[in-house]
């Protein structure tokens, strides 16, 4: 079982392997996480989907905090080390053996820039596996029929993270379709209500993927489930 914990928007934090790994840190900057204090976060790596400023806002800070290594596309990767933050860099297609376990950096639909305005290369979603789970966090992406081969080229999923908010990524019923394309039925769904383009009804979102069979997790800010 893998304890997840939810910090708003994209963002979690998640046990795997003996690990701490956050993805997509956008805390200080999300009115719904008032009371998460980015210095009580401890990790030990922080995987970053794509460059966009809610997905990165808090990683330099929580890096520098915890000493935790990036993991992400070669751009991104490129551009913490250019601040002093240890990285390991990814393309598409590519997977690699952590000692918390494989990461499979795989495709999202979307786009990529850093804060500045550097090239955030192109988004992507990750993959995570190893002898006892396994997890896709989709990243901000519409739904793709790349997403068929991951139940191809990765282990059967335990669980899936997926956008739901619509505007930006896929919607509810778009969700529904990538949960069927991933071969998953428990989902926590993400990037929604931040802000008001993609808030989003929760009963109806519950209502829908219940209708299909898949069980809907939304976590609480700050809430820790376990899968
Ligand atoms: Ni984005
Ligand atoms: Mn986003």
């Amino acid at each position: 079982m893998t304890n997840i914990t939810y910090f708003g928007h994209a963002c979690f934090l998640i046990e795997f392997g003996g690990k701490k790994l956050l993805f997509d840190p956008f805390i200080t900057g999300n009115d719904l996480c008032k009371d998460i204090d980015i210095n009580q976060i401890d990790a030990d790596y922080i995987l970053l989907t794509h460059g966009h400023q809610d997905h990165v806002l808090d990683a330099e800070a929580i890096a520098k905090n915890t000493n935790a290594t990036i993991i992400s596309n070669f751009e991104i990767v490129s551009w913490y080390e250019g601040k002093g933050i240890s990285g390991h860099p990814m393309n598409h297609g590519g997977k690699f053996q952590f000692d918390f376990g494989t990461v499979k950096y795989v495709s999202a639909i979307h786009s990529s820039v850093l804060p500045d305005g550097t090239y955030g290369g192109n988004p992507g979603g990750f993959v995570i596996w190893n002898d006892q789970s396994c997890f896709y966090m989709a990243g901000d992406t519409a739904l793709t029929y790349d997403m068929k081969l991951i139940p191809v080229l990765c282990p059967k999923l335990s669980w899936a993270a997926l956008p739901i908010g619509d505007n930006f990524t896929m919607g509810i019923e778009e969700a529904i379709m990538a949960s069927s394309f991933i071969e998953c039925k428990h989902i926590i769904g993400c990037h929604y209500d931040t802000f008001p383009i993609i808030e989003i009804d929760r009963n109806t979102a519950q209502t829908a993927f219940e209708s299909e069979g898949i069980d809907l997790k939304l976590p609480k800010v700050g809430e820790t489930i376990t899968l």
